[in-house]
């Protein structure tokens, strides 16, 4: 069983002998690997299940070690960079040869952030690799927000759980890449798409593939409870029934036993809302319930993401 502690030297212990690790940051928690060791990056593919068509994010903790892994910064990403990181954005950049082919499912680009978390960033600082880390959760399950929740689910899979309280944001990083130096968001995210169009202007957005998908975090089922989530239109409220949950945004649902709703944020903020989202749906998932129903929230900052995982995490009705 993998021990929990705060031990930043015991992480780069493991870490530097080719183990895996559990990280916290600012968004979710990752599944950290040395991200030049093949055989590492392979153990964290194997721990969480994952296929090897969907590439791994780098994480770094300087701006001055990035030209050591990627080629080209075009302009707008260096603009997004410098202003967001550490924070909650992954920027997709044309990768150095140096990056193992398996970290990018053999993409010409690969992920890289930096992560806003102390802890991480102490070790990041005190490792001569970057990190390749996925969330620690088994593919296509909901991200873990704390080092419990990593345990729960790989605890016997992985020596060491470094512990950074809850996740401050909640909701995996944004992904931004670029075409002809123009921005693209790949994947919504912790990082609100008003504050990168404050700072590169207008970008597209493309997060919805069904093949074949550019990121596969654009898979359209993923983040997902093992109970069937159900997306309740605008307005529109769930059908009270005895083995029936609800995953509410400001106030819990008349008709529907109390102890069966989690409710997102009281006061309706959006951030509250966020990191309360993946925390809410494990609890709720490990009720006595058959079916979960969950309320959409407001579209702006992070609303926009919230309900994209919402939609993903979801049944087709
Ligand atoms: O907040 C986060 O991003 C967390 C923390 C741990 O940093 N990490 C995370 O990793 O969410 P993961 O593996 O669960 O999601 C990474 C997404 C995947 O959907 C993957 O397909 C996409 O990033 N991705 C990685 N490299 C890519 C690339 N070169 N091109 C397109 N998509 C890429
Ligand atoms: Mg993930």
């Amino acid at each position: 069983m993998a021990q929990i502690g705060t031990d930043i030297t015991a992480a780069k212990a493991f870490l530097e002998a080719g183990n895996v690790v559990g990280i916290p940051t600012e968004t979710v928690y990752g599944l950290a690997g040395n991200a030049l060791d093949p055989d590492a990056v392979l153990t964290i593919f194997r721990v969480k299940n994952r296929p090897s068509f969907d590439p791994l994010i780098v994480h770094t903790d300087s701006l001055s070690k990035l030209d050591r892994l990627v080629t080209h910064i075009p302009e707008p990403a260096r603009r997004l960079a410098e202003t967001f990181w550490p924070g909650p954005l992954t920027l997709l950049l044309p990768r150095r040869d140096l990056i193992p082919d398996l970290v990018t499912a053999g993409l010409p680009t690969v992920a890289i952030r930096i992560p806003r978390h102390p802890l991480t960033l102490a070790l990041l600082r005190s490792l001569d690799f970057p990190l390749a880390a996925p969330s620690a959760n088994p593919f296509g399950y909901i991200s873990p927000t704390s080092a419990q929740h990593v345990a729960d689910q790989l605890g016997n899979q992985i020596p060491y759980i470094l512990d950074g309280g809850s996740a401050d944001i909640g909701l995996e990083s944004t992904i931004v890449g670029f075409e002809n130096d123009q921005p693209t968001v790949f994947r919504l995210g912790g990082m609100g798409l008003e504050k990168i169009e404050a700072v590169v202007g207008p970008v597209s957005v493309r997060t919805h593939s069904t093949s074949n998908p550019a990121a596969p975090g654009m898979l359209s089922s993923h983040y997902a409870p093992r109970k069937p989530l159900i997306l309740l239109a605008p307005g529109e409220s769930p059908k009270p029934a005895e083995r029936v949950g609800a995953l509410a945004f400001r106030e819990p649902f008349g008709g529907l036993a109390p102890d069966h709703q989690r409710v997102l944020s009281p006061t309706g903020d959006l951030n509250e809302a966020a990191k309360n989202l993946f925390a809410h749906l494990r609890v709720l998932d490990s009720l006595p319930i058959d079916t979960i129903y969950a309320e959409q929230v407001p579209n702006r900052g992070l609303g926009g993401a919230i309900n994209d995982r919402l939609r993903r995490a979801s049944v087709p009705v």
